[in-house]
């Protein structure tokens, strides 16, 4: 079928409302403009933030097409595209990097201003939207949106990758591996013989233990509210598995008490003020390390002692492991083709996309760490 320079028509998914269950509905996809790209979905995850939107704890415009975390063939590109072309394989990239703003251009981080999450536009770079569902203008998340057979996306939320990755597990590298994973061995660089603690054993957290582990961590304490996540997180490498509910004291008592002092690296992955500071307290009071990755609601605020701020603990947010996004991913497929990361336990369910109601029904039973949905 000769799609090039045509309205699509297709399967996505979408949000008509705040918190409503998402409804999967015959859209159309216009041609990428200048500067775009569309693609055809291969796979996409099942992401925390995914969640985190559809609930409007993450806020956008409705109606939106949810996912970012996903991995496609590249269909047509717009004018002046320059660094994908049709049959390339890709990773959708929920932050991208454009090369020209303050964040780009410094070597540190890589929280792009054209990013559009925090706010979020819900548009293209141009202000418009490329779907419609029934003559409805139909919003973008992240402008990535690959809850759909076909997405449109700006250049610079796109990159190609290795030509030999199996595409109905690699798109975890586009979102749950480099957050996990990432911040572990390239945010905090945990140290070997290190302690540390995660908070939250789900996608995140999981790659946040193999990252812990790879990089030669003595002890790693896992905590999560869902017992059922404690199994799989020692087989990744948790030591402790802790369950707040069921202590009788703060969990960063417990984890003081383990470790003598406190850890030398705390993680928090779930999204919670109250749980970013349990993670503080739970770090050494010197040299400890406090990452903070979870995606809070708006408006959350949390507070410290202060008197536990100036003896040297270190609080730092990561966002995707700090790494620039279209530099490194294509390194992080390549290190798993080249055996040197291993995604595959990360991913527990794969289903077809039709099957996306199931899917969240196990997400939200707390039965999966990363369900992938096949298109
Ligand atoms: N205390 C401990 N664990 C909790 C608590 C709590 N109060 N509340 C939830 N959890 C656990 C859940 O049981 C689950 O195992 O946190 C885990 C969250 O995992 P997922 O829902 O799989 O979410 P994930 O994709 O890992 O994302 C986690 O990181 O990137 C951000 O936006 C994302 O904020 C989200 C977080
Ligand atoms: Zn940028």
């Amino acid at each position: 079928m000769d799609t090039l320079g045509k309205t699509i028509t297709c399967l996505a998914a979408i949000a008509w409302k705040t918190n409503s269950s998402l409804s999967l509905e015959e859209v159309q996809v216009e041609p990428p403009k200048a500067g775009e790209v569309r693609i055809k979905m291969i796979s996409t995850g099942i992401c925390g933030s995914d969640d985190h939107a559809i609930k409007g704890i993450i806020p956008l415009k409705y109606p939106f097409i949810p996912g970012h975390e996903g991995a496609g063939i590249v269909e047509s590109i717009g004018e002046g595209v320059s660094s994908v072309k049709p049959g390339d394989k890709v990773l959708t990239l929920i932050v991208p990097q454009c090369r020209e703003c303050s964040a780009c251009l410094n070597p540190k981080g890589n929280f792009c201003e054209k990013q559009d999450i925090l706010p979020s536009s819900g548009l293209m770079l141009d202000g418009t939207s490329r779907f419609t569902c029934k003559g409805e203008k139909i919003y973008h998340s992240f402008r990535t949106s690959t809850f759909s057979e076909y997405t449109v996306v700006p250049e610079i939320s796109v990159v190609k990758i290795d030509a030999a990755a199996p595409m109905d597990k690699i798109c975890v590298i586009s979102c749950e591996v480099p957050t996990g994973y990432g911040a572990a061995v390239h945010s905090a660089k945990v140290t070997p013989g290190s302690t540390c603690v995660v908070f939250g054993l789900g996608g995140i957290g999981s790659a946040i233990v193999m990252g812990c582990k790879a990089s030669g961590a003595s002890r790693i304490i896992g905590v999560d509210i869902n017992e059922e996540k404690f199994p799989r997180a020692r087989a990744l490498g948790v030591t402790d598995c802790l369950n707040p509910s069921n202590l009788k004291k703060p969990v960063q008592e417990a984890v003081k008490e383990m470790t003598g002092i406190g850890v030398d690296f705390a993680f928090e992955a779930i999204g919670l003020a109250e749980t970013m500071v349990a993670a503080w307290d739970s770090c050494h009071v010197s040299h400890g390390v406090c990452i903070i990755i979870g995606v809070s609601p708006p408006n959350s605020k949390f507070s410290l002692s202060a008197q536990t701020v100036s003896t040297g603990r270190t609080l730092k947010g990561v966002c995707l492991g700090d790494y620039k996004t279209k530099d490194c991913f294509p390194q992080l497929v390549t290190a798993y083709l080249q055996n040197k990361i291993n995604i595959d336990p990360l991913i527990t369910h794969q289903l077809p996309f039709d099957q996306l109601h199931k899917a969240f029904e196990l997400y939200h039973a707390g039965k999966t760490i990363r369900c992938v949905l096949l298109f």
